[in-house]
């Protein structure tokens, strides 16, 4: 990857978490790929880790006070915040998050937070439970509504000993989000995309449902990504329990499979691509009880099911020139024929291969191992990855047929 954090000035946010010596790696990083790292520490981050350690690595001296000095002077978040590419509070604590989530504007991060333009990355560190609790949780959410970027804490023992969710993700990951953010953001900049993501739920009776497995985190991660780069997303969701985070982002959410492809036959029109991601029911019961089925009544029963639309041929069957359409496949078995046929008979410009067989691939993990197969044959193989990445190499290979167009 070109240097894309060379000159780039980086104002870090350190908070009281004993995460924070994971700080002086994460600056020596950063400094190690030319960036400008600007210190600022709670009083409670000074507690964990000596300013010193930081000046030293960041050849700046740190900033935690408004008033430095009894002799006038004082520091200016405003300057601060103008100053930055990007704002990066590692490790975040539970009460930063909150007084971030509420403008209590109490300390130098907080001030210099709310002054500041540029994107802000936050990796919070902090107990379990802290993080479980819903407040935390309702406080992150409030900051992705920001279009702030959350970097999840990973798993694993905590300074309590407890095991959980609450560690701060380790610096080459976070400085990997940076570059991510920094490399990938033009690629899509004013284009539209459509993408379908989970399941859908085909009713039975009022209670049951025919549905399948998928998460929706594959296809939440391509419209992170797509927005990421500047693209403006419609993003049409099956039920799923995820949240989005990047403001562009503009969230229908469906349960059936007719209401998903009513919501993509009227968004493509104005898109420049679609990404079908979405695991589609095939099949729906013909009829829809109105009221639960009950076993005493019904004894032995059959279900009749009728197909569903096909939402990806539809939209191939309507697709302009200037338009790119990509679906995925997947599949248990002959992968590659079968996902070749899908493409052909789509009309898709790509098709995404990703298959049951392959460990730690498909639905709900939070990895996936895909081959991207284009319209004239040629494939490209990746190794497994986190979705988050996946979806930059979808995106990488979506951006250039895009592009053509321009
Ligand atoms: O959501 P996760 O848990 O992260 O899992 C991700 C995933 C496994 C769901 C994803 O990577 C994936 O493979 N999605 C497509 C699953 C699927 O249904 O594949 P398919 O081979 O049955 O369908 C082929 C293509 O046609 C897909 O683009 C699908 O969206 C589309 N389709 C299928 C049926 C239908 N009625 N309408 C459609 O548009």
């Amino acid at each position: 990857m070109e240097n894309v954090l060379k000159n780039k000035h980086i104002v870090l946010g350190i908070t009281g978490s004993i995460a924070a010596y994971k700080a002086a790696y994460l600056v020596r990083a950063l400094v190690k790929k030319g960036a400008e790292v600007q210190v600022i520490m709670t009083p409670a981050g000074k507690e964990f880790i000596a300013p010193l350690t930081l000046s030293t690595l960041s050849s700046k001296p740190v900033i935690s006070e408004f008033f430095s000095n009894r002799d006038g002077s004082w520091n200016s978040h405003v300057d601060l915040g103008l100053w930055a590419d990007a704002m990066l509070i590692a490790p975040a604590t539970a009460a930063t998050i909150g007084k971030m989530a509420q403008g209590i504007a109490d300390n130098m991060l907080i001030t210099t937070y709310l002054s500041c333009k540029a994107p802000v990355f936050i990796a919070p560190a902090m107990d379990l439970d802290m993080f479980a609790h819903p407040s935390t949780q309702q406080n992150l959410d409030r900051l992705r509504s920001f279009g702030n970027q959350i970097i999840e804490p990973g798993e694993g023992e905590l300074a309590s000993h407890l095991i959980g969710k609450g560690r701060m993700e380790e610096p080459e990951i976070i400085v990997a989000a940076l570059e991510a953010f920094f490399s990938q953001k033009q690629q899509l900049e004013k284009k539209k995309i459509v993408i379908t993501a989970g399941p859908t739920y085909e009713k039975i009776d009022p209670v049951r449902f025919i549905g399948n497995y998928s998460s929706g985190k594959m296809g939440f991660a391509l419209a992170e990504a797509c927005a990421a780069q500047g693209a403006a997303v419609t993003l049409i969701a099956g039920p799923v329990a995820l949240q989005t985070q990047h403001p562009a982002i503009h969230r229908i959410d469906v349960e059936s499979a007719d209401e998903m492809y009513a919501a993509a036959m009227s968004s493509f029109p104005e898109a420049d691509a679609a990404i079908l991601c979405a695991a589609v029911a095939d099949y729906k019961p013909e009829t829809e009880a109105t009221e639960k089925i009950k076993r005493e009544t019904k004894g032995e029963m059959t279900l009749n099911l009728v197909p569903n639309r096909d939402i990806a041929a539809a939209l191939g069957a309507v697709k302009r020139p200037d338009q790119i359409l990509a679906g995925f496949a997947l599949e248990t078995n002959n992968e590659q024929s079968h996902a070749e046929s899908k493409l052909k008979r789509k009309n898709l410009d790509f098709i995404v291969l990703n298959s049951m067989r392959d460990a730690g691939a498909g639905f709900q993990h939070d990895t996936n191992k895909i081959d991207i197969i284009d319209a004239d044959g040629s494939i490209i193989r990746y190794p497994l990855k986190p979705k988050s990445e996946v979806a930059f190499d979808i995106i990488d290979h979506l951006a250039m047929l895009v592009n053509k167009y321009d």
